[in-house]
């Protein structure tokens, strides 16, 4: 049997108001990523699968962001607010090419899983004309709830147009629902809008599919995977989960967290085998981290490569463009940007080090600072193999100390250094015997006449 084609669709034309945020709602970050996109992520993939995301009329950003995660997005947008199924309509042109299955899905439910999608998805192949995503809601308050008469879902009823008795139902729609392809935009051009608020409810299409005879089924899930977030307060508690469930998957996967729940991580962090993380460690978006890795505590990582074998912190901070090879060491407040480490290289204390590319197995002392910036510009430093940067240096970009080079103590390099070369740059030491102990007389005797 060939595989279902499926078209997704994305309502994301919210506008997040109780966000109090001039970003967009679908916008706004979990786990290194912004809601939208753990939807687009979770939703069908590959060969036969679509996807259309519904934005609001001011909200390039979301269009923008769509195509990023999914290349494959087009993007549709909702002129006027008329509701859930009106939203859905914005999408027609989607909808009328006539994948076998129409997944809708929200954009600011980020804790939806692929797995959930294709539950969905399955009583579609045995006859059902739409299945709905249903769950137990601890407070119902709010929710649309289903309707359900002798074990067949028969309608859902939105809280305004609610009667005391259906109110009391916990079983709530999380939203996400699947129609079967054929025969969704018949039942989607019926549905009105006389009800409590006027607006165009997708819900609606439960009772349709009942009056001409087919089939609605209720998928139940959890109400942790499909918190809508409309508040701070419901983004952080939705990190929280996502939180949970990455930690869980990466000791799952063999990665030591001494307090898990002290470790931040992104849903794209890679991770190879026998990496341990000590408590307090910061992971954003688009790291991998090598076999045998160790991030000692309170180091702070993004966007970065770690090579094998490599030891981070404990305080270090690499920031996006990082490379550090196989066996490298960043040592306690270290800062790295754009910034490729060859293996081997040890900056061990207090460096800066940005637009930077540094040979195998070279030494950066405490307080190697690259100045990468001259207040207009960025410029690059270039360390060859083997060289030794000596403590407090400032090596002024652009610049190229060769491989084996050696630069003194305390040096500021503006000029490249040739392979093998040493360089010192500062004042010659003055020594004066006995000086110290003449300074201390005179001082001490002006202090007693005082
Ligand atoms: C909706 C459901 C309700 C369900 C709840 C789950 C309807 C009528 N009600 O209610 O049964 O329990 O979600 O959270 O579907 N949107 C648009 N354009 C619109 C209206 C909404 O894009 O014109 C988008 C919103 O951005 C949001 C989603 O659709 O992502 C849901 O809209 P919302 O207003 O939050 O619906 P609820 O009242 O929460
Ligand atoms: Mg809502």
């Amino acid at each position: 049997m060939t595989a279902r084609s499926s078209l997704t669709v994305v309502l994301a034309a919210g506008e997040g108001t109780r966000m109090r945020s001039s970003l967009p709602k679908v916008l706004h970050p979990v786990a290194g990523q912004s809601l939208l996109s753990h939807v687009l992520r979770a939703a069908p993939h590959g060969t036969g699968a679509s996807l259309a995301v519904v934005v609001g009329p001011d909200h390039q950003a979301v269009a923008d962001e769509s195509r990023r995660v999914r290349s494959d997005a087009s993007t549709f947008v909702q002129r006027e607010r008329l509701g859930t199924a009106h939203a859905v309509l914005a999408a027609r042109e989607a909808i009328a090419a006539g994948a076998d299955d129409l997944l809708i899905a929200f954009g600011d439910t980020p804790l939806i899983s692929a797995e959930t999608f294709e539950r969905l998805r399955a009583p579609l192949k045995n006859g059902a004309a739409l299945a709905v995503l249903g769950f137990r809601a601890a407070d119902p308050t709010g929710y649309g709830r289903l309707v359900v008469e002798n074990g067949r879902l028969v309608a859902i009823r939105e809280q305004a147009d609610a009667s005391a008795e259906e109110r009391k139902i916990t079983l709530c729609n999380a939203g996400v629902m699947a129609f079967d392809g054929r025969q969704a935009l018949g039942i989607l051009d019926e549905i009105g809008n006389a009800n409590a608020k006027g607006e165009y409810y997708l819900t609606d299409a439960v009772a349709i599919v009942r009056e001409k005879g087919l089939e609605a089924v209720v998928i139940e899930t959890s109400e942790d995977e499909v918190r809508g977030i409309n508040t701070k307060a419901q983004l952080a508690e939705a990190e929280a989960v996502l939180q949970a469930r990455l930690r869980k998957a990466a000791m799952e996967a063999g990665v030591t967290l001494i307090a898990p729940e002290t470790v931040y991580l992104a849903a794209d962090t890679k991770f190879g085998r026998d990496v341990t993380i000590e408590p307090f460690v910061v992971i954003g978006p688009g790291v991998s981290i090598g076999d045998g890795a160790v991030i000692h505590s309170f180091s702070h990582i993004v966007e970065a490569m770690i090579g094998n074998k490599v030891l981070i912190g404990p305080y270090a901070r690499l920031r996006p463009g990082t490379s550090l090879g196989d066996g490298s060491r960043i040592g306690n407040f270290v800062e790295t940007k754009a910034a490729i480490l060859e293996e081997g290289v040890k900056v061990n204390h207090l460096s800066y080090v940005g637009d930077a590319h540094v040979g195998a197995n070279s030494n950066l002392g405490a307080g190697t600072i690259t100045c990468n910036y001259d207040g207009f510009l960025k410029h690059k430093t270039l360390i060859g193999k083997g060289a030794f940067i000596g403590t407090n240096s400032s090596l002024v970009a652009p610049v190229k100390i060769g491989a084996g080079a050696y630069i003194g103590s305390g040096s500021v390099i503006t000029k490249d250094v040739p392979d093998d070369a040493m360089a010192v740059e500062r004042s010659p030491q003055s020594v004066r015997e006995g000086g110290a102990a003449r300074y201390r007389e005179i001082k001490m005797k002006a202090k007693a006449t005082k």
